[in-house]
């Protein structure tokens, strides 16, 4: 089977990768929604909305900073690697991320969207600005924006906000014209990211899903590897330099 997606890939021209916190697992990050997920200790609604960051500030920012402080000591795994070297192999590619971690970047990957933005990025709550900030925010005094006075916020999309326009637009356009799409430890739980590889697929793309678990896009993939990215991925990229690139 990993054979016939590294030949389709060999003859592909355009490529689509979509990660998911699973993508991130093997570095020591904890997922979303797995058992030992972040989201076990809390519920999304408590942390990750408007409304919860207007009720307690603190309580969120308690939150973003723990899962900063654990972001700066964590590292790329394999599969990280692996994509930054498999965008070698498809001449149109991209990679599309649900995870604000930074780890593609730090792996190597240029172009990435990041969807979901970034975790170690700031940004102000009522004038948006990004805000560059020298040292990590304290929860309890949370500092105010230079040019407004307002809040400053972790620069990531929360429940119910808009994702970043230009950056979902060139992810769908780059899913419409796909000729392969790999969905990468995502739950393909949470739109639009979720709806990427439908789009993908919907215009002929093969449609590849790697994860140990079964999602909704498990029964539409062309290719389910029920696999851990770390480890299918390099042995996917290992298989594509044996036999080299068919023009
Ligand atoms: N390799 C591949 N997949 C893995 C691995 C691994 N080593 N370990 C776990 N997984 C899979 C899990 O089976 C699960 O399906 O990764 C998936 C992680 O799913 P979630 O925790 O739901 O993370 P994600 O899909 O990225 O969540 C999407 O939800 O909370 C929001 O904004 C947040 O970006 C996030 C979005």
């Amino acid at each position: 089977m990993l054979e016939q997606v590294a030949e389709i890939i060999r003859h592909a021209q355009r490529g689509v990768v979509l990660t998911g916190a699973g993508m991130s697992a093997e570095s020591g990050v904890p997922t979303f929604r797995g058992n030992e997920g972040l989201w076990a200790k809390f519920r999304p609604e408590d942390l990750a909305t408007m409304d919860a960051f207007i009720a307690n500030s603190k309580l969120v920012w308690e939150w973003y900073k723990w899962r900063r402080d654990l972001i700066r000591q964590v590292k790329p795994n394999p599969g990280h690697y692996a994509l930054a070297e498999l965008a070698r192999w498809i001449p149109d590619f991209t990679l599309v991320t649900q995870n604000v971690d930074g780890l593609h970047r730090l792996a190597g990957s240029e172009r990435v969207l990041e969807i979901h933005g970034n975790i170690l990025k700031n940004k102000c709550i009522a004038c948006d600005r990004a805000i560059e900030l020298d040292d990590e925010i304290d929860p309890k005094q949370i500092p105010a924006c230079p040019h407004c006075g307002g809040k400053i916020r972790p620069d990531v999309v929360w429940f119910g906000e808009m994702l970043p326009e230009e950056t979902i637009q060139e992810a769908f356009e780059a899913a419409e014209r796909a000729d392969i799409f790999l969905s990468v430890g995502t739950s393909a739980l949470v739109h639009p990211a979720a709806t990427l590889p439908v789009v993908a697929k919907r215009h002929g793309a093969i449609l590849v899903e790697i994860n140990p678990d079964e999602t909704p896009l498990t029964g539409l993939a062309d290719f389910n590897f029920a696999a851990k990215s770390g480890e299918l991925l390099p042995e996917l990229v290992e298989m594509l330099s044996r036999v080299g690139k068919t023009e």
